[in-house]
């Protein structure tokens, strides 16, 4: 069966080779999928099996959420209400959703993540990322991981999340843990292994310890850093060759420069700092200075309940400084880098057929509509 995404108004493709500009802008185009893979962009009148018309609409590549916690149990609507009425986030809520989750069972979990990841495709997002972290001892994270490998294949492990509270005042013996019997059941579940490097989480040399041990095992790093505060995470994110370093609200300039010199993807997620009250990151200096961005939800009970990629991209627009375009490439191309893939991302022969359509004329209508469910169909 082929497929046809005919009368496309504006298309974005993020193949500069294809059309205008970095988005590689066609209008009055087509799109033809077969077998799962875009097989060629041209003008609109192709023909398929199969016709979807997108009525003069804008067509973008599904989003590349790149940072996501939904395998949890319970929520946090109260801890928001006291934050909102001044008491400030500092992860420890983590805990919380923890207890919710090791005592939900695996059927409980699979639905409440099922629900998850419609609400995720019905946001456009075609490629969503999901870490573990609220199991937090053997059984749990491998459980979690396991769930997720269920919707999703880019899984990551985030036993260092934070410390359990069986574990208080002993961080080195959690971590052995982590790095050995946890590591040893979660990684046949994981792409990728990750760690929250963070006062009042873990340190620079015990996300060392996680990262390294990781890679040994064969899988991708990645790293929460500089969320709270200015701290080591994004250099050691840099200097450990992790495929993204997450959330970099606080950068000093030796920071921006060593992400501008590396392959590391510097991924924000402005609905946290919006949902924690932090201070928004400048990622115009990041752009300027030449890292690659990306921007993702990180969906979580605590820190950012959205799955909506839409709702970063205004975010970014408003209070971030990146234009409109750079925040619609940082959501689809930036989280495929993020993720070290080629294939998704952008829509040009070869690449995955994940398209969706706009309620809307143009991508810059994600930015100037905020809160406005823009997201006609989801094509995955
Ligand atoms: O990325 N920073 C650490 N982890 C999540 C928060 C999780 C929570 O509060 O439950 C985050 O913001």
């Amino acid at each position: 069966m082929t497929l046809v995404v005919d009368r496309i108004g504006l298309l974005v493709t993020n193949d500069p080779a294809l059309g205008e500009g970095p988005l590689g802008i066609v209008r009055d185009a087509s799109v033809v999928v077969a077998g799962g893979q875009v097989v060629s962009v041209g003008p609109a009148g192709q023909v398929a099996d199969q016709r979807v018309d997108a009525d003069g609409a804008c067509v973008l590549p599904g989003f590349v959420d790149s940072h996501t916690h939904l395998v949890f149990a319970g929520d946090r609507a109260e801890e928001f209400t006291a934050r909102m009425a001044g008491r400030p986030y500092d992860g420890g809520g983590i805990r919380v959703t923890t207890g919710a989750t090791r005592t939900a069972s695996d059927e409980a979990l699979r639905s409440l993540t099922a629900d998850r990841i419609a609400e995720v495709r019905s946001a456009g997002t075609t490629t969503v990322e999901v870490k573990s972290g609220y199991g937090l001892n053997v059984d749990d994270e491998a459980r979690c991981l396991r769930l997720a490998s269920e919707v999703t294949d880019e899984t990551t492990f985030l036993g260092a999340h934070l410390l359990p509270k069986e574990y208080e005042g002993r961080a080195d013996d959690y971590i052995d843990l982590v790095c050995g019997p946890m590591l040893e059941a979660c990684a046949p579940h994981s792409r990728w292994i990750d760690a929250f490097c963070e006062e009042g989480a873990f340190d620079e040399d015990q996300c060392r310890t996680v990262l390294d041990a990781g890679r040994a095992a064969g899988l991708g790093l990645r790293l929460h850093g500089n969320q709270l505060g200015h701290g080591p995470g994004v250099q050691l994110a840099v200097e450990s060759g992790c495929a993204s370093v997450d959330h970099c609200t606080y950068l000093t300039d030796a920071d921006v420069e060593a992400l501008a010199g590396s392959e590391t993807v510097a991924t924000f997620l402005p609905a946290t700092d919006f949902s924690t009250r932090q201070p928004y990151p400048d990622a115009r200096r990041v752009v300027d200075a030449g890292a690659t961005v990306a921007l993702a939800t990180n969906c979580n009970p605590g820190s950012s309940y959205t799955t909506s990629m839409s709702f970063c991209i205004a975010l970014a627009v408003r209070d971030m400084g990146m234009t409109i375009d750079e925040a619609v490439q940082a959501a689809t191309l930036g989280g495929a880098a993020a993720l070290r893939r080629t294939d998704v991302g952008r829509i040009t022969p070869g690449s995955a057929g994940h398209l969706v359509i706009l309620d809307a004329p143009s991508h810059h209508h994600l930015a100037y509509r905020p809160g406005v469910p823009l997201i006609r169909q989801t094509i995955c």
